[in-house]
């Protein structure tokens, strides 16, 4: 998503989370250590289609528009809450099981995954989603000076029949 964004605010909002999540992998390995387990990378199948749809997105936009910016935004606000909600959980079974330290790390990622969604509304909000609608509105100017022709042209063939 980052390599395919349009504008460089996204590009290293990306970025920026990207390594925000490089200390996330370690703050779980840590929590797995409080366990007395070892972390073990797993597949997860419901982000695995969530980044899917990222994938199609960035698919069926035109490189270099904000429309496809916006389309990115919205596949990885989806991949944030699923974050959010996910982290959610394991600080409130952290807290439930006395696990304050845990719980005080996994909190840490859990405001990081709020703070990296809502700066993405913030980019949306500030020009992006203004910029994607120009983009339609001229989209669909163009379609209908299309079917203006094909309309001028028919009336054309109209009057040749009479
Ligand atoms: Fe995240």
């Amino acid at each position: 998503m980052q390599k395919n964004a349009t504008t460089d605010e996204l590009k290293s909002a990306i970025e920026e989370h990207l390594t925000q999540t490089q200390e996330h992998v370690s703050r779980l390995e840590q929590v797995f250590e409080m366990c007395g387990k070892k972390a073990q990378a797993k597949k997860c199948e419901a982000m695995e289609g969530l980044i899917e749809e990222g994938n199609e997105i960035v698919e069926e936009t035109e490189k270099g528009t904000m429309t496809r910016d916006a389309g990115i935004i919205m596949a990885a606000q989806k991949v944030e809450h699923y974050e959010i909600a996910t982290y959610g959980c394991l600080v409130t079974f952290a807290k439930s099981l006395g696990m304050d330290d845990a719980a005080e790390l996994l909190s840490e990622t859990l405001d990081e995954e709020k703070d990296a969604d809502e700066k993405l509304t913030r980019i949306a909000e500030d020009n992006i989603n203004q910029a994607a609608n120009q983009e339609t509105d001229e989209e669909s100017e163009d379609e209908d000076e299309e079917n203006e022709d094909t309309e001028e042209s028919e009336e054309k063939k109209d009057d040749e029949e009479e």
